[in-house]
């Protein structure tokens, strides 16, 4: 009988230890996470002082309801506060992970809107090619066709725009007009709806894996948010994957200047030690919906003392080893090495991405971008052969659009980890090539 998980996998192993930024089997193989984990650890694995305040809470202050205040939440609050949310998020939501945060971020946006008298704003804009969780509503309201397989008849139905994809615009790659088109496309998706009938945008500031650190042409961001603004519309901010430093920056959004109205991180705020996510908000809206008599409701296990304790040390180990200034270089020496070995590699579309976020494009033709049949199942081949090679590379890519890697790992890397990851992707892609014959 399988013991786990559910439904068996080609890249299915038994983990017996984490360490820095390796995993290890139980046959003592030694694995490097490239991905840390689904893109979360960003601290390196099994570090004494984390483990250490989990013990100290769960023995002093096992479970509050998270209505209550525990030192344990007042010294997080403190210190997203003082160190990393922008100053305009002034209003804290935690939960446990990135679906139920993004949940909250809707809920509130539909509240808001209704404390307002404005209940009939209520669509919920998302992006083409985006991932936001796996609760029945983001399942259906994100642009990851794989993901709803089996539940199209039961899932919401998604209001989408075009996610700006540079390599693959409809006008031609990389071409000139590419904002313009994807600005265009936004207009002209509210005026189909009528910009009275929606609450809020929810995007990703950069896909995560569900395009594979897809950037939007220079200066869309800025300007989608004016629009949006104009037409009275929620900017919702999933920084799920790419918040507390990932991208190089504290929070993405502030790589364009951007000003959402709520924003959702998760992944790196726990860096795997802590089940946490948090739902940040404007003190408009909190107000608004305060005053209208709305109840925000909680989750049994948001907050958790331990889990904020957990996400306090995660964080100020990040300020004080001043990990996340070490992203961008880091990054840019990734990058550069993956496209002076591979960037000519025939399978090799596009590498990009920016800080410790970047991703690999693999195609069976380069020229024309022709994706392999999706039954290939190529990017779980490339997960299970980079296993077999001692590296974790985070499968990405939609079904629809296929098939990406993504390389996300912590930032204590050095220069051996960054050159075991090009020897990685370098061995896989000619594993997948030579079987082709390309
Ligand atoms: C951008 C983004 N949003 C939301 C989620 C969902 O988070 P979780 O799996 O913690 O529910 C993910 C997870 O991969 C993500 O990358």
């Amino acid at each position: 009988m399988i013991k786990w998980p559910y439904l068996p996998q080609d890249s299915g192993l038994e983990i017996v230890k984490s360490e820095g930024a390796y995993l290890y089997n139980k046959d003592g193989f030694k694995i490097l996470d490239a991905a840390g984990g689904a893109i979360v650890n960003n601290i390196g694995y099994g570090r004494e002082e984390v483990a250490e305040v989990i013990k100290i809470s769960a023995m002093n202050n096992t479970y509050v309801l998270p209505p209550f205040l525990t030192p344990e939440r007042e010294q997080l609050v403190d210190e997203l506060r003082q160190h990393w949310l922008p100053s305009h998020l002034t209003r804290i939501h935690l939960s446990s992970g990135g679906s139920e945060a993004n949940e909250s971020a809707i809920k509130l946006a539909i509240q808001y809107q209704a404390s307002r008298n404005k209940p009939e704003k209520k669509i919920i804009l998302t992006r083409s090619l985006s991932y936001h969780g796996t609760t029945l509503n983001m399942s259906g309201i994100s642009g990851h066709a794989a993901r709803k397989r089996g539940m199209e008849s039961y899932l919401p139905t998604a209001n989408t725009i075009e996610t700006p994809y540079p390599l693959r615009c409809p006008l031609g790659k990389y071409h000139p007009d590419a904002k313009d088109y994807y600005l265009d496309n936004l207009k002209k998706v509210i005026n189909n709806h009528g910009a009275e009938n929606i609450a809020a945008l929810l995007m990703e500031p950069v896909n995560g894996s569900s395009g594979g650190a897809i950037y939007p042409p220079d200066g869309y961001w800025i300007e989608a948010q004016k629009i949006l603004k104009d037409h009275d519309i929620l900017l919702i901010a999933d920084e799920v994957m790419t918040g507390f430093g990932r991208t190089g920056f504290k929070f993405s959004c502030e790589d364009y200047g951007l000003e959402p109205d709520i924003m959702i991180a998760g992944k790196g705020m726990g860096s795997g030690y802590a089940s946490i996510s948090g739902t940040y908000s404007t003190e408009a809206i909190a107000e608004s919906i305060m005053n209208a008599g709305y109840l925000v409701m909680f989750h049994t296990f948001a907050a958790l003392p331990m889990s904020c304790a957990a996400s306090s040390a995660v964080l100020k180990i990040l300020r004080r080893e001043r990990l996340c200034e070490k992203v961008a270089p880091l990054g840019e020496k990734l990058k550069e090495r993956l496209t002076s070995r591979l960037g000519q590699h025939p399978l090799v579309a596009e590498i990009r991405g920016k800080g410790l976020l970047v991703g690999i494009e693999i195609v069976k033709d380069k020229e024309q971008l022709v994706s392999f049949d999706e039954e290939e199942k190529i990017t779980e081949q490339v997960v299970s052969q980079g296993l077999k090679e001692g590296i974790f590379l985070y499968p990405g890519g939609t079904g629809e659009y296929r098939d990406i890697i993504c390389l996300g790992p912590p930032y204590i890397i050095g220069d051996e980890e960054i050159d075991l990851m090009v020897d990685g992707v370098e061995k896989v892609l000619n594993h997948i090539k030579d079987k082709y014959k390309i």
